[in-house]
């Protein structure tokens, strides 16, 4: 028999925070600012992009406290249970001296209007509790999903790199108090599910991933949460009622990565950051499209199998996945089975998920020795923002040099990610040379008819796909760099 618990616990920064009455939908962001009166995180966009709502949540896993920024604008807080939520307001006491962070943003006259500012100082504080001494790189990467509408970057950039010169990481509140945060947390973890409110209003946190497998199959109408980047936005953008809420991403068991002699697993809770270190070890080709999902905040929550889940047509994780020949495994109750990714993606808006199933796992097969793969993302911006058109390519040559193998998928030009079988075909057999190549990009008019949205017309889309083809075949001419790995960013 499944024990039950009725209220969410967390701690908010150094309180314990225990609450009986949780609507489904309450973000974190109101929940601070009205029930709280926690003003200092700020609502710029209501839909992760713009970070100044950023505040840092802390949480175990596998017994190992992290603390990683996250945008409370679409994170609800029934999601909080058994973590740390530490505010702007927790770095300095009223009349107290300020955190180095701030007082970096202080020395390099970086915060004019300061709406912005909140949100910056907790993605840096972020930053230097992991990384004291941070690459440029390292910097632009944390503050991907920050917008400053008057300040400009460089002044930012400037307190990102004085903060060790100000304070000692080590001395942070955070850091010196690890131990003790790390058991009060495990303290609240009491192995429960719990479950909030009645019929219309109801929210579960399953207690394991059996538990999960169980609640979804006798709710098959519910709401599935993961990292909630999507979902969030169901609720802050379109009112949407999602009740009743199903969440998963407290259990560890659906944040794990496995690896073995032929591929990578990764379950389907695992985020783009926890999977980041794993993902580039394996398939480098894939670290800037990873790099380039979201900013930091969405990477921190967002996770695999919910970019997978929503089936969306230019979800970023999908081409690249079916071309590298990935499969899915789906649960229902304690039955699985597993398909090729491509074969989840039936048709817009529809995918082959029974009612009470769910995506359990992912699993991404090794590339064969000597084969090619590449993936371009393409959109209007480089940071923070998701593809007009994203096309992946595996290839395999004989040893004549013809094509042994070529498997094309791409998002953005259909209804659907899906694979160019015509251009396959095309491809199939023939010498890996410019006329072969020319034969092949006529076929992408057989494999698709995009559509022209706000993002790109129907011809632009057309034009880049033949385009990216064009582009692969001319970098695997450099013999040198067998496995490619860069991603475009080209201004539609
Ligand atoms: C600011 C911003 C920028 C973004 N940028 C990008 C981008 O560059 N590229 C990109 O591809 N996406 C982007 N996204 C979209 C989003 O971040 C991704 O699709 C993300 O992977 C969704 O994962 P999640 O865990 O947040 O899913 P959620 O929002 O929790 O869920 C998404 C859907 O999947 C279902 N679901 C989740 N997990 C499961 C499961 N295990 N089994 C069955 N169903 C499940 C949910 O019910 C829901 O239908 C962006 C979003 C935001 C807000
Ligand atoms: S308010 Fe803009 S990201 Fe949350
Ligand atoms: S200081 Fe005004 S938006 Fe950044």
């Amino acid at each position: 028999m499944t024990e039950i618990r009725n209220t969410i616990r967390f701690l908010l920064n150094d309180r314990l925070i225990e609450l009986a009455d949780v609507s489904p939908v309450q973000m974190l962001l109101d929940f601070l600012r009205i029930d709280r009166n926690l003003r200092g995180t700020k609502e710029g966009c209501a839909e992760g992009d713009c970070g100044a709502c950023t505040v840092l949540v802390g949480r175990l896993l596998d017994g190992k406290l992290t603390y990683e920024s996250v945008n409370a604008c679409i994170r609800f807080v029934a999601s909080l249970d058994g973590c740390h939520v530490v505010t702007v307001e927790a770095l300095a006491q009223p009349n107290g001296p300020l955190h180095p962070v701030q007082q970096a943003m202080v020395d390099t006259h970086a915060s004019q209007c300061g709406f912005c500012t909140p949100g910056f100082v907790m993605s840096l504080y972020g930053l230097w509790m992991a990384n004291p001494k941070p690459s440029m790189q390292d910097i632009e990467k944390a503050l991907q999903g920050n917008l400053c509408r008057c300040t400009g970057y460089a002044a930012i950039i400037r307190a990102a790199q004085a903060i060790s010169s100000i304070g000692e990481v080590g001395k942070d509140p955070l850091v010196a108090e690890r131990e003790k945060i790390t058991q009060q947390l495990a303290a609240l973890r009491d192995g429960r599910r719990v479950e909030i409110g009645g019929e219309d209003e109801r929210v579960v946190l399953p207690a394991s991933l059996d538990d999960f497998a169980a609640v979804i199959e006798a709710n098959p109408k519910a709401t599935i949460v993961a990292g909630s980047t999507d979902v969030g936005l169901w609720v802050t953008k379109f009112m949407r009622d999602i009740a009743p809420v199903v969440h998963l991403s407290h259990l560890d068991e659906l944040r794990r990565i496995s690896v073995d002699a032929e591929g990578v697993t990764l379950a389907a809770g695992v985020s783009y950051t926890q999977a980041l270190p794993v993902v580039v070890r394996h398939f480098p080709q894939l670290r800037e499209l990873w790099e380039r999902i979201g900013g930091e905040q969405v990477r921190n929550m967002g996770t695999v199998g919910g970019n997978i889940a929503n089936g969306s047509p230019i979800g970023d994780t999908p081409p690249a996945l079916i071309a590298l020949g990935a499969t899915i495994t789906l649960r229902k109750g304690t039955r699985r089975r597993t398909l090729p990714l491509e074969a989840f993606f039936i048709e817009y808006g529809k995918q082959d998920r029974e009612p009470g199933e769910f995506v359990e796992s992912i699993r991404i097969p090794f590339l064969a020795d000597g084969g090619s793969f590449a993936v371009y993302k393409v959109s209007k911006r480089f940071d923070e923002d998701i593809s007009a058109v994203c096309g992946a390519f595996r290839l395999k040559l004989d040893g004549t040099g013809r094509v042994a193998d070529a498997v094309i998928a791409f998002g953005g030009m259909a209804g659907t990610p899906k694979r160019a079988s015509n251009v396959e075909a095309a491809l199939k057999g023939v010498p890996w040379n410019d006329p072969s190549i020319d034969v092949a990009v006529a076929a992408f008019e057989q494999d698709f008819t995009p559509l022209t949205d706000w993002r790109a017309s129907a011809g632009y889309r057309m034009l880049v796909a033949k385009n990216l083809l064009r582009r692969f075949y001319l970098e695997t001419q450099d013999k040198s760099n067998v496995r490619i790995a860069r991603a475009a960013a080209v201004a539609v």
